[in-house]
């Protein structure tokens, strides 16, 4: 089994000479399934890319959503078009609205959006303000403190997912691989190859959802888990613990591609 996997492909920044040649790049490493993990358009074209893709693609496409993919949306509403229509399009799974995907008898895939929770770095210091906050109806009319309820908010929730789906597939796999678009760890946060900057770090990292896969990981220590995330475009990898790695993916604005072809037993 092959998974190909690209991260932040940010496909509205292509013209569609472009989408279909990062499309056929994929077809040309004959990936069985293709995983992405976020930052795929945004909210005016998402669906209309996820399909293109799906279609050129032909085969199992898995998708976790990253910030950019709400922007002109609300997270609510995206969520719920994305999770309709990847129930009417069998090609097309949306990981956070799935329990899990078994890829082999003993490697399976779990997924969720993740965000930025504000809980790393000096998020009151940080002259940092993302774009987030202007283009999601969500944080709209919002004071720091508001932002920063509503970031605990969604790394909690992305949390929670996890810890309700985890138990299960780490009893019965040897490996699962963890699709999701914030890295979990400061160590993970990787920007031009170095890691922790406490100005990015409450945007860039979900301590939550890290926090989560810490005791996963220790409470089932036979089973190996390895965390797919991009976000801060910048590539790296850590070793949190003997059973526990996260590998951050690449991404360059108008230049999408694949980060890593995985050969999965
Ligand atoms: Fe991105
Ligand atoms: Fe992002």
């Amino acid at each position: 089994m092959r998974m190909a996997w690209a991260t932040d492909i940010h496909l509205n920044f292509l013209e569609h000479h472009a989408r279909a040649l990062f499309f056929q790049s994929i077809i040309d490493c004959q990936p069985d399934v293709v995983c992405v993990t976020g930052d795929i358009a945004e909210t005016p074209s998402l669906i209309f890319h996820l399909h293109e893709m799906e279609h050129a693609l032909r085969r199992p496409l898995y998708v976790v959503l990253g910030n950019h993919d709400f922007y002109f949306g609300s997270i609510e509403k995206v969520r719920l078009m994305v999770q309709e229509w990847c129930q009417q399009h069998a090609g097309l799974t949306y990981l956070s609205d799935k329990k899990s995907v078994e890829l082999t008898p003993r490697t399976v895939l779990v997924g969720v959006d993740g965000w930025g929770d504000g809980r790393y770095g000096e998020y009151w210091e940080s002259p940092v303000r993302l774009n987030d906050q202007a283009c999601i109806e969500d944080f709209r009319g919002l004071d720091r403190e508001g932002v920063l309820r509503k970031l605990h908010c969604l790394g909690d929730e992305a949390a929670e997912s996890l810890f309700e789906r985890l138990p299960s597939v780490m009893s019965s796999y040897r490996q699962v691989l963890v699709a999701t678009h914030v890295p979990p760890f400061k160590e993970a946060c990787w920007y031009e190859g170095k890691t922790g900057n406490n100005d990015w770090l409450p945007y860039f990292t979900c301590k939550a959802v890290g926090e989560v896969l810490l005791e996963m990981a220790q409470r089932h220590a036979s089973c190996q888990v390895i965390v797919l995330c991009g976000h801060t475009h910048h590539a790296g990898s850590v070793q949190i613990l003997p059973n526990l790695k996260v590998l951050t993916g690449s991404a360059e604005y108008g230049q999408p591609r694949i980060e890593h072809i995985f050969q999965i037993e």
